[in-house]
C-alpha cells in the first residue's frame, strides 16, 4: 500500500543546480582563474540577496547575480566584456546528476514535490525548463512573492500556504547550511545536502538529517 504523501521541498541554486557550472562552462572565456571568479560570483550574489532583505527593500535575484558577476570580474582583473555571454550560461545551469532520477522516483510514488527558491520566478522557469525538469514539481516558489529573501520566515511560508499542511509536514532540501537554519527556524524537517562535506554550523538550528547528495531520499526517505 502507498504510504502517505510527503512532501519534498527543495532549494534551487546549489542543491538541484550546480552554481558553478556556469563558469565552468565558460572556462575559455574566463581563463584559469574561473573556480575563484565563480566562488566570488556565488558569495557576492548571496550577500546582496541578504542585505536587501535586512535594508526590507527586494531586489530581483536576476540583478543580484548579475551584479554579484561583475564584482567577481572586476576584481579579478578581467575583462566586462565577456560578463553577458557568462551571465547567460546561469540561465542554463546543470542539474546535478542524481536529481533527476531522485525527482522521478519521488514523484512516482505519489510525494508532492516543490521548489522554494530565492531565485525570481522567470530564473526559475528557465533553469527547469532548460534542464529537462518540467512537470516534476507541483509548485516552483519564488521569493519574490514575499517580497524579500530567505531565510526570512515569510518565505518558507509560502510552501506551508501552497500545500496547505503544517511546516513539520515538511521535508525541506537545501546544500546552504544558512538556509537549512531558516527552515529549521521556521519550523520545517530541513535535510542538509551537505555536497562539499563543509563543516556544520548554526548549532542550534540543526538539520533533522545530513545527507551529500539527493539519492539518500530513495533509500529510506526522512519521514515528513
Ligand atoms: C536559492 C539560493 C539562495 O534560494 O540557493 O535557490
Amino acid at each position: 500500500m502507498a504510504g502517505a504523501v510527503r512532501h519534498f521541498v527543495f532549494d534551487a541554486f546549489g542543491t538541484l543546480f550546480d552554481v558553478h557550472s556556469a563558469a565552468r562552462g565558460c572556462a575559455q572565456i574566463i581563463g584559469p582563474q574561473w573556480p575563484r571568479v565563480s566562488e566570488i560570483w556565488r558569495n557576492k550574489q548571496l550577500e546582496y540577496s541578504w542585505i536587501y532583505a535586512g535594508i526590507g527593500r527586494h531586489m530581483p535575484f536576476r540583478e543580484a547575480t548579475r551584479q554579484g558577476l561583475i564584482y567577481a570580474l572586476e576584481v579579478t582583473g578581467l575583462n566586462m566584456a565577456m560578463a553577458r555571454e557568462v551571465l547567460a550560461a546561469y540561465s542554463r545551469l546543470a542539474p546535478f546528476a542524481e536529481v533527476p532520477e531522485v525527482l522521478v522516483t519521488l514523484k512516482a510514488r505519489g510525494d508532492k514535490l516543490a521548489i522554494l527558491s530565492n531565485g525570481d520566478t522567470d530564473m526559475l522557469d528557465e533553469l527547469v525548463t532548460n534542464a529537462g525538469l518540467t512537470n516534476l514539481f507541483d509548485a516552483v516558489l519564488s521569493a519574490e512573492a514575499a517580497g524579500t529573501f530567505k531565510p526570512a520566515p515569510q518565505v518558507y511560508a509560502l510552501c506551508q500556504r501552497r500545500f496547505g499542511v503544517a511546516a513539520s509536514e515538511l521535508t525541506f532540501m537545501s546544500s546552504n547550511r544558512w538556509d537549512i537554519a531558516g527552515a529549521r527556524a521556521f519550523g520545517m524537517n530541513p535535510v542538509w545536502v551537505n555536497r562539499s562535506g563543509a563543516p556544520d554550523e548554526y548549532p542550534d538550528l540543526a538539520p533533522v538529517r545530513i545527507v551529500g547528495d539527493l539519492s539518500a531520499l530513495l533509500d529510506g526517505a526522512p519521514e515528513a
